[in-house]
């Protein structure tokens, strides 16, 4: 791929170099189109693997793997030297690497209150437990908001969190340039005005793998002077004078984390999530890697844009069919008017994301009303009464320990409990949910009691059904226990924290206390977040049947879901146009109208556009 320089309308097109002005430096709402904005993702290098060396004081240099069941589900870097992948066979692996350490994850067995590194667990008995990921995830997620109490933090996922450095950088930026803090007195545009020339050399954050802005260029001329040579040959702007500084504060947190719990990471940094996510894995493990602006072209274009993620289904498939295209820069000279004459209005996002345009924001995800869920897919279903407390005991303490867990760092309690169940065939599963009253001592048997009683509104009993013969045979194949709107208690609510580990507070009456709390369940009228209703068809997607996830993982998925859902509508708004073929392969087809949707509404967000957002 050759490499080209840009010309002033690339440049302009593809917003390289945007003025900066003192507003963008001085405004506290720093908005998604200011130009300063920086974005890092940080994420843990092989996290459960990490997490069980840890725990097991293994040298990080020897090879290891976690397991669940039979399945790699996570691969040291000394580990993938063997060639060991995540799909790779248990056998296969320890005959690529003889000494290879083989840790199956904890699990949790019934009669158990905890989980446990038992040593032969077998699926149909016991159950995953990533409780220890969860519990380092949240130290990880600590250090974040300690070391940078300014910046917005968003958890992405188990092992992941995104960072929005402009407001520390604006500050970093006042102190290091005071001339910054104000316009010149006799500017007429006043704060509107552009900032001063950026300072004329920087110091190219040393630790950091800066992208180059040639790669043509720079190849064979790898020196330790090679990467600052490079960067300095393309004028710094203020922009990467914010990415130093975001480079700077991100390394102090990625070595306190590795000085303080002892793992390491890799990150990204560059202007919007999107970017971020993608230069994170520019180099690992152990990297940080930073993407200037001017290095956006050149690091895009060559990219196979059905590996970027919500172009790998079907609308990835149409593009390259009709432009017969597999890169990124192969589709740039599809102008707006095109893609969207062609694909719809709402292929702007496509457009946007081909020349690294993301407005996604940062946003801390609020602690509250979260929920809480294990399930299990069963080895051999439930097909009587008799079947059921076996599971329903190992799912309640799993959710005990975890309740209990989160209570460590505040006062939380659920609002409701809930229990859901899948029969072989059904393609989503039944649920039934109480408010699950305040309890002074928390165990699994509580838990249990009023999963229990669930069971019994749920389902037929074995009597009533051996009476009738109408009644269908029970197989249920799936079953899952969640607590849901689990809140912080507010200042008020205090109290009842007492009917936890101390004496219950003298000055409110318990029994009114409840009473009061049940009615604010009652009230609630919050869905369960593990299903999605979809609003232009109405059709009700779920994430339940999925075992061995934690919640973000399930949280990421039912956004995937969702996502593949809208990208079944779009497709449909496509096949409307009668512009487009549908369909992978050989055989292309259009959607026929029979097979078209009811007509969508109007919606609040569009769809396409919004998966992008949701990053
Ligand atoms: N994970 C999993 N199943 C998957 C994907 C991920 O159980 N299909 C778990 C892994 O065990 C992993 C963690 O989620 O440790 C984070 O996943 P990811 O970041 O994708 O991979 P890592 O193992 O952390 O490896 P890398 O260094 O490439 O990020
Ligand atoms: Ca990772
Ligand atoms: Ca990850």
């Amino acid at each position: 791929m050759a490499t080209f320089s840009l010309p002033a309308k690339d440049v302009d097109e593809w917003n390289l170099n945007p003025t900066v002005t003192y507003r963008h430096v001085l405004s506290q709402s720093t908005g998604v189109h200011n130009p300063l904005r920086t974005i890092g993702l940080c994420d843990l290098d092989c996290f459960y693997a990490q997490c069980e060396q840890r725990r097991l004081g293994i040298d990080p240099a020897l090879p290891i793997v976690v397991l669940q069941w039979d399945m790699l589900i996570a691969v040291n870097y000394p580990a993938r030297e063997f060639g060991i992948k995540r799909m790779t066979k248990l056998p296969d692996a320890k005959k690529m690497c003889p000494n290879l350490v083989v840790v199956h994850v904890a699990t949790y067995k019934d009669g158990e209150s905890e989980p446990k590194y038992h040593p032969d667990p077998n699926n149909k008995t016991h159950k995953v437990s990533l409780d220890l990921y969860r519990r380092e995830s949240n130290k990880i997620l600590n250090v974040f908001k300690t070391t940078l109490p300014t910046a917005e933090i968003e958890k992405a996922s188990i092992d992941e969190s995104f960072v929005d450095f402009t407001r520390p950088i604006q500050q970093i930026l006042l102190e290091r340039y005071p001339e910054l803090a104000s316009p010149p007195p006799d500017s007429p545009l006043n704060l509107d005005t552009p900032l001063p020339p950026p300072p004329a050399r920087l110091e190219w954050h040393k630790s950091s793998v800066w992208v180059p802005v040639n790669p043509e260029a720079e190849k064979g001329t790898e020196s330790s002077e090679g990467p600052q040579q490079e960067q300095d040959s393309t004028p710094a702007t203020w922009h990467d004078v914010a990415l130093s500084i975001a480079a700077e504060l991100l390394d102090n947190t990625r070595r306190e984390i590795r000085e303080t719990l002892g793992y390491t990471t890799s990150a990204g940094i560059a202007r919007n999530k999107f970017l971020a996510k993608l230069v994170a894995s520019y180099k690992k493990p152990n990297s940080q890697s930073v993407l200037r602006n001017a290095a956006i072209p050149n690091y895009l274009r060559p990219l196979p844009f059905q590996k970027i993620r919500f172009l790998g289904g079907k609308l990835g498939t149409i593009l390259a069919e009709e432009y017969e295209a597999k890169t990124v820069g192969e589709l740039l000279y599809i102008d707006l008017a095109e893609m969207q004459r062609k694909f719809g209005p709402e292929s702007l996002w496509v457009y946007q994301v081909f020349r690294g345009i993301d407005i996604g924001e940062v946003k801390e995800k609020p602690p509250v009303n979260k929920s809480m869920l294990a399930s299990k897919n069963l080895p051999k279903p439930i097909r009587q009464d008799g079947d059921v407390l076996q599971w329903v005991r190992v799912l309640c303490s799993e959710l005990a320990v975890r309740l209990l867990e989160a209570r460590e760092t505040g006062t939380v309690w659920p609002k409701t409990i809930a229990l859901h169940t899948k029969q072989a065939g059904d393609s989503a599963s039944k649920s039934k949910q109480t408010p699950f009253p305040f309890v002074r001592d928390l165990t699994g048997d509580v838990i249990v009691a009023a999963v229990m009683k669930l069971w019994k509104e749920l389902h037929t009993s074995d009597a009533e059904r051996a009476a009738n013969p109408n009644v269908p045979k029970m197989k249920i194949i799936n079953i899952a226990v969640s607590f849901n709107g689990v809140e912080t208690l507010e200042q008020g609510q205090r109290n009842i924290a007492g009917f936890f580990g101390g004496p219950a507070s003298k000055g409110a009456s318990s029994s009114k206390l409840i009473a009061q709390e049940k009615k604010s369940h009652e009230d609630d009228s919050n869905a369960s977040p593990l299903t999605y209703k979809c609003p232009t068809c109405s059709k009700v997607l779920s994430v339940l049947s999925v075992e061995g996830d934690d919640e973000d993982t399930r949280a990421a998925r039912l956004e995937a879901v969702k996502a593949e859902h809208e990208d079944f509508h779009f497709a449909q708004r496509l096949s409307r146009q009668e512009t487009i073929k549908l369909g992978a392969g050989s055989g292309k087809r259009r959607i026929s109208p029979a097979r078209r949707g009811p007509p969508s509404k109007k919606r609040k967000e569009p769809g396409i556009e919004s998966f992008f957002k949701k990053k």
